[in-house]
């Protein structure tokens, strides 16, 4: 890390870990704490400095833990509130941090407030921790506005009393009311009851979403597509409203009443780099996901422009960028890179990716894209199975699809299941030491036949595999003072081609182009997404070379 005095955060590389889906210790066919804790010491190897683990809490599962019944409880799926705190201690003295992630835009149906606004019936008081309506139409037949889920269909369900409730996402997630005194209480008792178990911090579901409009109009029209026009804020009645960053300056204090730096990282989608930079001002959240880099083609103007965007937007304020390629609601990178046109994402639509997937054209793609995010200034997210090469299952039978996003579709969008498929860790055919030995039960999505080539095993150790590449990537940004938070400075090279210079002698060179390039003067070649052509750089590949 380039200063050592700087918080860990501003340049932490962290792992994302999805728990159902990383290590099943008690041979369930569902990952868990006892899972975690048994592979801590690849993660060690690995060189991560913290993992992010997806929702753990008391859960029905509708949607994978992000529907949560009681934040102080660990779901017994995945293990016990002990086992958490093991864990955190374990992983501590790995020199790993944790950060678990925190929802606080909507709980699960069955928890125990919405349960007793249920009870309370219309018009009392325990009914506004939620956001409850009557209908429009005859007889408020008719949702109260015009909100959509983000999984599809309305954003609200009507009660057989005749209310409405709200739930931007499933309806067994209904919203929480952020305008209400109960509601900013108990989240930030949430936080000092996990700060007190010692976690590094928390990521932050859906930050930008918790403050609606107090009229809750209808939404906005929808303005023209220009994809290439300059992007503009729009004001939304559900989407990044001002006053959402009052909750997050009173949680910015709590996490300062606690020692160690302890730091949040926000998953707020801004329509521009400049509202993503204000939730991480200096009184406001550290970090945020920079999804515009993990939204970009593969193409370097694109790549740049969002590089020197975001660069710009969160160096105004003092923040740190993050770098991300994948998490558990995207298309994994290989795939998505794998495409004859890899097409430029647009927030909050279904990505659907055209024509057949070339995998070792994405996986070629996918190496190059981890040496270029892992050398730029500030921080990376690492899914779990990235450093595997792991593709996007797209192939996973109807029969056994479970993200709520499949069905509120109308079966129009497969969902992210294909992203969350169990995590192959040996062996010659499934659960590929997913789960422990002799267990009969099936891991709970199927994995491929033919993933006993990315399984851990079959990386570990061997030259210029994704593992190896990932490892050697991450010991080389752990010494060198040039890679972690700091600056860069663009080289002069051909369309499709990004060099950049870090101080002290550093350059990192991706070749995005279709034609092969010779590397600019160098000592020594640190590292290389590919075997170098005598000094050439081939189509898709990247280099750090020391000057
Ligand atoms: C976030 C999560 C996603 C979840 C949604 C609702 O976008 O990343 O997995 O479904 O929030 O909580």
């Amino acid at each position: 890390m380039s200063t050592s005095t700087a918080p860990w955060w501003r340049d932490a590389v962290i792992y994302q870990v999805y728990v159902r889906s990383f290590a099943d210790g008690n041979g369930d066919g569902v990952g868990d704490i006892a899972g975690i804790r048994s592979r801590l010491p690849y993660l060690k190897s690995l060189g991560v400095d913290a993992i992010w683990i997806n929702p753990w809490y008391e859960s029905p599962m509708a949607d994978h833990g992000y529907d949560v019944a009681d934040f102080r409880q660990i779901d017994p799926l995945f293990g016990t509130v002990a086992e958490a705190e093991q864990l955190i201690e374990e992983a501590h003295r790995h020199g790993i941090r944790v950060i678990p992630d925190i929802v606080p835009n909507h709980t699960s149906d069955r928890h125990a407030w919405f349960q007793t606004a249920l009870a309370a019936g219309p018009g009392s008081p325990e009914r506004e921790r939620y956001v409850f309506r009557t209908g429009r139409g005859t007889d408020g037949a008719e949702p109260p506005n015009d909100w959509v889920s983000c999984f599809g269909g309305p954003a609200w369900t009507r009660l057989p009393d005749g209310e409405w409730y709200l739930h931007l996402f499933a309806p067994e997630q209904p919203d929480l009311n952020w305008r209400h005194p109960d509601v900013r209480a108990e989240f930030e008792s949430i936080l000092r009851f996990w700060f007190s178990r010692g976690v590094d911090g928390f990521r932050i579901d859906v930050a930008h979403g918790l403050i609606k409009h107090p009229e809750l109009p209808d939404l906005p029209p929808r303005p023209e597509a220009a994809p290439d026009g300059p992007r503009q804020h729009l004001d939304h009645p559900h989407w990044d409203r001002d006053e959402v960053h009052d909750v997050y300056r009173a949680w910015r204090r709590v996490a300062d009443e606690f020692p160690g730096d302890r730091s949040f990282v926000a998953e707020a989608w801004a329509d521009t780099p400049e509202r993503l930079a204000a939730y991480v001002r200096r009184d406001g959240l550290h970090t945020a996901f920079n999804f515009d880099f993990l939204m970009s083609s593969w193409d370097a103007k694109d790549l740049r422009a969002v590089i020197d965007d975001s660069l710009a937007m969160l160096g105004a304020v003092g923040a740190p960028a993050t770098w991300v390629l994948s998490n558990h609601d995207v298309m994994r990178h290989p795939s998505r890179y794998g495409r004859r046109v890899v097409r430029r994402w647009v927030a909050n639509e279904p990505y659907r990716p055209e024509g057949a997937v070339d995998l070792a054209l994405g996986t070629r793609r996918a190496r190059a894209a981890a040496l270029l995010m892992l050398a730029l200034p500030g921080g990376a997210y690492i899914y779990q199975g990235e450093e595997l090469g792991l593709p996007e299952v797209e192939d996973l039978p109807e029969s056994v699809l479970q993200d709520p996003v499949w069905e509120r579709s109308g079966h129009t969008d497969r969902g992210r299941d294909g992203c969350r498929v169990p995590i192959p860790w040996s062996g010659r055919s499934a659960p590929y030491g997913f789960s422990p030995d002799g267990t009969t039960a099936e891991p709970w999505l199927p994995q491929p036949a033919d993933w006993a080539e990315h399984s851990v095993a079959a990386h570990d150790g061997v030259e210029g595999s994704m593992l190896e590449l990932y490892r050697a990537a991450l010991r080389l940004r752990r010494g060198l003072p040039a890679l972690g938070d700091g600056g860069l400075a663009w080289l002069d090279t051909p369309a499709g081609v990004l060099a950049f210079r870090r101080e002290p002698e550093f350059v990192c060179v991706v070749n995005l182009s279709a034609e092969p390039y010779r590397l600019p003067g160098h000592a020594s070649v640190l590292l290389a997404s590919g075997p170098l052509d005598d000094g050439v750089l081939a189509p898709d590949r990247a280099a750090w070379l020391a000057t």
